[in-house]
């Protein structure tokens, strides 16, 4: 599939917003404590009674929303093209106030969005690696990225990527009902 992977700038982000952010929820990774967390916790892989589809989209804020709640300067926006059509596309953001995932370092990025089109699955490697390359040259020494228990698909290609589990918040999203039984899952990648 020639799709060609190129950074835009913030007034793209209509055309980012065009790709769906929707993920099929078979199974999620629950959460075994061992020894009450002492010894540590374990994730199972396991069938959900009822699969759904999680719109992302629905949650959250919009990609043009992100112009309004921070200042985009130290953000990368990427497009994975096929000719005129968007097919993926992926967002960075590093020394960047108020985004709290990036825990007051400056030398973090955070992969803060990733989405293939369903047409064109395979175009979230490329821009994986895209996203790695321009965070290099930022100058950052990780990169952070955030999924949850519900995500698998995202799970298994951060693992695929190279990132490594870091965290595992099973209260994270508490205050927030629709997802307030997900687990937070922080990944990262040593650049
Ligand atoms: C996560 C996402 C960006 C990955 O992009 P993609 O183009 O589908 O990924 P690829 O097809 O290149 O897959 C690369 C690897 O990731 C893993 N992977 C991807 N989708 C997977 C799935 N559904 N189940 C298991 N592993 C999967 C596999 O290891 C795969 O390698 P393989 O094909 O050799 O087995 C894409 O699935 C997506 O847009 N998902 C919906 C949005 C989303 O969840 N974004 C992340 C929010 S945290």
């Amino acid at each position: 599939m020639p799709v060609k992977i190129i950074e835009v700038g913030p007034e793209r982000l209509v055309d980012y917003a065009s790709v769906p952010i929707k993920v099929e929820v078979k199974t999620i990774l629950q959460v075994e404590l061992v020894d009450g967390g002492l010894g540590g916790m374990v994730l199972h892989q396991v069938p959900v009674e009822k699969p759904c589809v999680k719109d992302y989209d629905s949650y959250g804020e919009t990609p043009t929303d992100w112009l309004k709640l921070f200042d985009v300067s130290n953000w990368g926006f990427f497009l994975a093209m096929d000719g005129e059509k968007p097919a993926g596309a992926a967002a960075v953001a590093f020394d960047t106030n108020g985004v709290f995932m990036l825990e007051a370092r400056r030398d973090l990025a955070v992969l803060w969005d990733i989405c293939a089109h369903p047409a064109y699955r395979g175009v979230g490697i490329p821009l994986f690696r895209y996203a790695i390359e321009w965070s290099r040259r930022h100058t950052c020494r990780q990169m952070k990225v955030e999924t949850q228990n519900v995500n698998v698909p995202a799970c298994s290609f951060y693992l695929r990527m190279g990132c490594q589990l870091a965290e595992i918040h099973r209260f994270r999203y508490a205050s927030v009902p629709p997802v307030a039984h997900e687990v937070m899952l922080n990944w990262y990648y040593t650049l």
